[in-house]
């Protein structure tokens, strides 16, 4: 078999030798596509092969092989049966963008001579394998593979094994429906389960397991699958609908008798009045695309009055009333370069892909997710694999497996650790998620050094030295034990009692800074800066970020279901250490932003530092409160007085020398405002 990495095989057709081999790769990957094996190409390399093939064909008509699979239904590779098709069973026509949806909308008008006067259907293309059930009085008789459009393959044995495609329906209907089978993300999950308990390998994605499942006969285990019908015709010559009856009225009288279409999926079926509003649903489609429990592939767009699609025909491979817009491939191949551990927050020895980069919807992926030496193992990943890799949206792409076929000779499986990858000691291997055998402490100075960070607590005389020394001490064993150091042990840390007190300043400025970067210096999966911010705005306190539910925590701009829940039980085992901070006195509330809020503060761009003990009508206000009063006008409160400080608020020093602020600001011109003041100034602020 011709196997080449998805990377050689983009390149454009320009001889007759280089079409002729195209063409032999293109048919020995539809064949792995169609049949039980691992797809050889991804999608997306295959999309790209096959249209330098067509332009190739298009320039050099009189050299079309006459059995390029380019003019076959599903490439000629599907296994052809025996059972005709009632009505050829076709496929569909792509396009990948908005121009190629206007363009189809231009032949359709061409071909009925006039603008469509019917709507249009808009249904997402689920990315499975395409069957035909057929029902007789109510029973689901058979059920065929496409095979070639024209005769497909009895697959009844898997009757029962489909929901959505009942044995039994509501009425005793004679009907073919046709859709799609397809795996649920939670049902690919529960196969390569059971395939791992047989001793079976993994399949490398969703697709290429249904269409073995639909085919296996003699597995000693049964995987559950789903069906959305897309289309019925009639059987045995008896009518199902009254002639005439639009594409959303057939598949309302399919759901009708019980069976699930594409109208029930999360993505639903949708009428629309013009192409400019297909392109809408397109759009809102892929948006809620990595949400969808079942992989999709593309949107399908549908003429739906049945008279126009008559109008506007079949061609030998597909209808020309209907068209697919294709999606972003999310499924990409690519090599298994190497494959690093990294040490977590918690000790858990966590093993990441790095990949030849490759592109995946819409960014380049060099590095992926594995999950824990077992699963390496089950995956049976070697170094140097081509392997397929999944990405999302947001979602942290990951890898799938090893299309084995391509494994080069001589690959090595990927080495497990035999030491802790960040502090050489002992693995503790008890759990199939492996762990430093010192836990926490294994990677707590690095916890503790990005949250020093300054774009976190900005602590920034808190370096790499200090901080080993704090943690072996055992004087810091989160991150909120920073804020309660005492002189003694800051001293001892850094070794001099001038930098302790440095340090025990920068602290203390630290326990009234906004609650985003309190919440960023938890170093929390998932939320760097500016998701902190996010999140911190969002909610406004910790209180309320601890209150949220996954469901609550979805509705910040940029958290999605797979993020939220992993947010959510985060901050619910951090509750020691988040309580440690309340008792520290550290702030836990986010300023709301004056300009945010829809005008200017009064304090709008001003940088403003607070000294001393607040007085009058800010009696009750501590530095925590001063911030927040700060930020709540538009300003930004400082620490130390300097060139950018706008504002000093101070109570006049009481016939003793002024504070070294005080002086300082006066030194650079700074105005000087007593807590009086002030207050006057952001009275509209005021609790
Ligand atoms: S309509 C005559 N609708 O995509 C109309 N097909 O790449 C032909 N597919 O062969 C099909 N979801 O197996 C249609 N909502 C949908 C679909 C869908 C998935 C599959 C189908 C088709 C293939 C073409």
């Amino acid at each position: 078999m011709t196997t080449l990495p998805a990377a050689q095989a983009q390149s454009a057709v320009s001889s007759r030798t280089e079409y002729e081999a195209a063409l032999q790769l293109l048919r020995d990957a539809s064949r792995s596509y169609y049949g039980d094996g691992d797809s050889i190409l991804d999608d997306a390399a295959y999309d790209q092969l096959r249209h330098s093939v067509r332009v190739w064909e298009e320039e050099n008509p009189a050299e079309v092989s006459p059995d390029s699979p380019t003019g076959l239904v599903a490439d000629g590779a599907a296994p052809v049966g025996d059972v005709a098709h009632t009505a050829r069973l076709l496929s569909l026509d792509n396009v990948f963008d908005s121009v190629g949806l206007i363009a189809w909308g231009a032949s359709v008008q061409r071909r009925l001579g006039r603008e469509p006067q019917g709507r249009f259907t808009v249904e997402p293309k689920i990315d499975g394998a395409a069957v035909a059930a057929r029902y007789r009085d109510g029973r689901l008789v058979q059920i065929i593979t496409r095979g070639d459009g024209s005769h497909g393959e009895d697959i009844s044995h898997v009757i029962g094994q489909i929901d959505g495609l009942p044995e039994q329906l509501a009425e005793p209907v004679t009907v073919e429906v046709r859709g799609e089978v397809a795996f649920t993300t939670a049902q690919f999950e529960t196969a390569n389960e059971v395939r791992l308990a047989h001793n079976a390998q993994v399949f490398a994605n969703p697709r290429n397991g249904v269409a073995g499942t639909l085919r296996a006969k003699d597995r000693p285990y049964r995987l559950q699958m789903t069906f959305w019908a897309y289309g019925a015709v009639e059987l045995d010559a008896v009518a199902f609908l009254p002639s005439g009856a639009a594409h959303a009225e057939t598949l309302s009288a399919v759901a009708a008798v019980g069976i699930q279409t594409t109208a029930d999926s999360a993505a639903g079926l949708h009428v629309v009045a013009d192409l400019a509003a297909a392109q809408e649903r397109v759009d809102a489609i892929a948006a809620m695309r990595a949400e969808l429990p079942v992989g999709i592939d593309g949107v399908v767009i549908k003429m739906n009055d049945a008279a126009e699609q008559a109008a506007a025909g079949v061609g030998s491979r597909f209808p020309h009333w209907a068209i697919a817009v294709k999606l972003p491939a999310v499924e990409r191949q690519t090599v298994l370069e190497q494959v690093v551990w990294e040490v977590g927050r918690t000790g858990v020895l966590a093993p990441t892909a790095v990949l030849a980069p490759v592109e995946i919807d819409g960014s380049t992926v060099t590095r992926a997710t594995l999950h824990n030496p077992a699963d390496i193992r089950r995956r049976d990943l070697h170094i140097g694999d081509t392997v397929t890799v999944y990405k999302a949206g947001d979602i942290i792409p990951r890898v799938q497996g090893a299309v084995v076929q391509l494994r080069p000779e001589g690959a090595q499986p990927v080495a497990l650790p035999e030491a802790c990858p960040n502090c050489g000691g002992a693995i503790n291997k008890a759990q199939e998620r492996w762990r430093c055998a010192q836990g926490t402490a294994c990677a707590l100075p690095a916890l503790i050094e990005y949250a020093a960070g300054r774009e976190m607590l900005d602590i920034d005389g808190l370096g790499k030295t200090y901080v080993a020394a704090l943690v072996a001490s055992g004087d810091v064993t989160d991150v909120a034990d920073l804020f309660t150091l005492t002189a003694e042990q800051l001293t001892a840390a850094s070794g001099s009692a001038r930098r302790a007190t440095k340090l025990a300043e920068q602290i203390e400025a630290a326990k009234v800074l906004p609650l985003s970067r309190v919440f960023c210096a938890l170093g929390i999966l998932g939320t760097g800066r500016s998701m902190s911010r996010r999140i911190a705005r969002h909610f406004g306190t910790m209180d309320a970020i601890r209150q949220a539910g996954a469901a609550a925590m979805q509705d910040v701009e940029g958290i999605g279901p797979e993020k939220a829940p992993v947010i959510v039980e985060q901050v619910a085992a951090l509750a020691p250490v988040i309580d440690k901070l309340i008792a520290a006195g550290v702030n836990m509330a986010e300023p709301q932003d004056a300009s945010a809020a829809g005008g200017a503060g009064p304090l709008t761009g001003k940088v403003v530092v607070v000294t001393g003990k607040m007085t009058g009508p800010l009696a009750a206000y501590g530095r925590a409160e001063m911030t927040a009063l700060i930020e709540k006008a538009g300003g930004r409160a400082g620490s130390s007085v300097n060139a950018k400080t706008s504002i000093l608020v101070a109570a006049p020093s009481s016939g003793g020398k002024p504070s070294t602020k005080a002086a300082k600001a006066a030194e650079l011109g700074v105005e000087v405002r007593t807590p009086e003041a002030f207050a006057e100034l952001v009275a509209d602020y005021l609790a």
